[in-house]
């Protein structure tokens, strides 16, 4: 008799992938670096919480091309370095001034603007280092695919990537919002390093050609719709459900979504990216359903 498959359970699976990177993090930040408050402030930001989506899209990426996280947890948890490391910089004075993350006080209230500055320069100088780690547990990945690997997340991140799209983030504050800056922005401060995370799980199990292609398409559409539905949570969301200050972004003046076509046409096109990016992995059959299922669960996220 044929067995009726049981329906993929989302939330068991990030809760599964999640701790592969907090167990590897507890490991990995156990020895205490000199000055101990430079070590404090990065630890404090890195064990605040976070819902480590980064990671586990580089997973289910790997997964999807037939491999097992279990072999990738250190390039995986790399990119959380790289995207905490950017939090710790976007809430300093000089940028979005907030208050809260992760549901606890910003990194600067802290530790003060010079240590979380700090802080963050040794967490993204940490994640390459990260990137080149090989644990006794999984099979080790073969050198010249994290050469690939290290190439793609140096891009994302960088002034063409994440930095690039957060200077124009501040450059546009009070302008009039126009699509195509917008578009800039998004696809750059966020979508970048989620793109990026996709296509490094592919990466490291030495996928290209049509596979490489159909996961970039399905990471860059996620990451923007990522951000589409952070603009609007910003708006709808409350501070203690989100673990950080709602309202920031018209406080700011920031150019959003919703400031541009509001909060409706803003839903519907992070569900219309959503929908556009898994139809990409039509070529994949059940191997890319966490895929799929993250990219659903990210459009009906409240944090
Ligand atoms: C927040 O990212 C910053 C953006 C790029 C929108 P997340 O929503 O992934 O934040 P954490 O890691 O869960 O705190
Ligand atoms: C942040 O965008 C993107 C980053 C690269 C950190 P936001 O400024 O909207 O992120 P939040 O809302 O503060 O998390
Ligand atoms: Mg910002
Ligand atoms: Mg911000
Ligand atoms: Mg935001």
């Amino acid at each position: 008799m044929l067995q009726k498959e049981a329906p993929f359970d989302i939330l068991h699976y990030l809760k599964e992938r999640r701790a592969l990177v907090d167990t590897f993090l507890k490991s990995y930040f156990d020895n205490p670096l000199q000055p101990p408050v430079l070590y404090d402030a990065m630890r404090y930001s890195i064990f605040a919480g976070g819902k480590r989506i980064r990671p586990i899209l580089m997973f289910a990426s790997h997964e999807a091309c037939g491999g097992a996280p279990e072999d990738i947890v250190p390039q995986a948890t790399s990119v959380e370095l790289i995207h905490t490391y950017s939090l710790i910089h976007d809430d300093l004075p000089a940028m979005d001034n907030d208050e809260l993350r992760r549901g606890k006080p910003t990194n600067h209230k802290v530790f003060g603007e010079a240590m979380a500055i700090l802080a963050g320069d040794a967490l993204l100088t940490e994640a390459f280092l990260m990137m080149t780690v090989v644990t006794s547990h999984g099979k080790a990945v073969k050198p010249k695919y994290i050469m690939n690997a290290i190439r793609e997340l140096s891009l994302a991140a960088g002034a063409s990537g994440m930095v690039g799209g957060q200077a124009q983030d501040i450059l546009s504050e009070s302008s009039e919002p126009d699509e195509h800056t917008l578009q800039f922005i998004h696809l750059h401060k966020t979508a970048a390093l989620i793109k990026a995370s996709v296509k490094i799980g592919a990466l490291l199990a030495g996928r290209k050609g049509a596979i490489l292609q159909a996961l970039t398409t399905y990471g860059e559409n996620t990451g923007l719709a990522f951000q589409i539905i952070d603009d609007i949570l910003d708006i709808e969301g409350n501070t203690e459900e989100l673990g950080k200050s709602a309202g920031s972004d018209v406080e700011k003046h920031k150019m959003t979504y919703p400031s541009l076509i509001g909060r409706d046409e803003s839903r519907k096109k992070a569900q219309e990216l959503v929908d556009e990016g898994i139809d990409a992995l039509k070529i994949f059959s059940s191997e890319a359903e966490p895929l799929r299922e993250i990219a659903r669960y990210l459009l009906k996220r409240r944090t």
